[in-house]
């Protein structure tokens, strides 16, 4: 397993800052470090806990639904991502990422 550090931003603007190992889901690593970030189905399909990735690569194959034109966008769903180098996020994206899929036509839930 390999660790990587990963910065989040949130929308007040404040940075947490953690560990996350290979083989961790993102938001897990963030929680086992004391910081709680949205999140619903925990699947990979809600979008609830949706972030923009400012740098660095999320690996996404276990989430339910995550659509090239996620990645293209910048978007990803750390409940089911995992950290493949270093990373920069900025948190509450779940809108952002919701109309960047209605412009594709693809799945995009509501009501979450
Ligand atoms: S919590 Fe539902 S997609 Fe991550």
């Amino acid at each position: 397993m390999r660790r990587f550090t990963v910065k989040v931003q949130l929308p007040d603007g404040t940075v947490h800052t953690f560990e996350a190992g290979s083989d961790v889901y993102i938001l897990d690593a963030a929680r086992l470090a004391g910081t709680e970030l949205p999140s619903l189905c925990e699947r990979g399909w809600c979008l609830t806990c949706a972030v923009r990735v400012l740098e660095g690569e999320v690996d996404q194959s276990d989430s339910l639904r995550y659509y090239p034109e996620d990645r293209e966008a910048g978007f990803a769903l750390i409940c089911t991502g995992k950290a493949r180098s270093d990373l920069c996020l900025l948190a509450g994206q779940t809108a952002a990422m919701r109309e960047n899929r209605d412009r594709h036509g693809l799945p995009a839930p509501r009501g979450t």
